[in-house]
């Protein structure tokens, strides 16, 4: 005996492109008071420019907890933090790390890193 259970069809519609990176951007209050939204809105734009909007997902967020040091931004997958952030950060930002794999160092955040970056 079969269950009455509804039929799947297949789907028609190609699957969803996964993005290869995620940055969550730390937009409340501290991080804002520091500059956060000019650099949303700079990463927004370097993304679209270059064509990765759909390789890399930004994610605007509330606190990361690490508040005084923002703007603040963790980068997944390679789990990256970063700290200080600033608008003229970001074309380096885009074209070194997101688009090359290979982190700023000069934004990295210390607590996380080590000696090497901000915070
Ligand atoms: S407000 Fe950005 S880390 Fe808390």
């Amino acid at each position: 005996m079969t269950a009455d259970l509804p039929r799947l069809t297949p789907q028609k519609e190609p699957p969803l492109p996964l993005p290869e990176r995620h940055v969550l951007l730390c937009t409340s209050d501290s991080c804002r008071k520091r500059g956060a939204r000019k650099v949303c809105k700079a990463l927004r734009k370097a993304l679209a420019e270059r064509g990765l909007k759909r390789r890399v997902q930004l994610v605007p967020v509330d606190c990361l907890k690490q508040c005084g040091h923002g703007p603040m931004a963790l980068v997944y997958p390679d789990a990256t933090w970063y700290a200080g952030l600033e608008r003229d950060d970001v074309p380096r930002l885009v074209e070194e790390h997101l688009e090359g794999g290979k982190p700023l160092e000069a934004r990295l955040y210390r607590r996380a890193h080590g000696k090497r970056g901000e915070g």
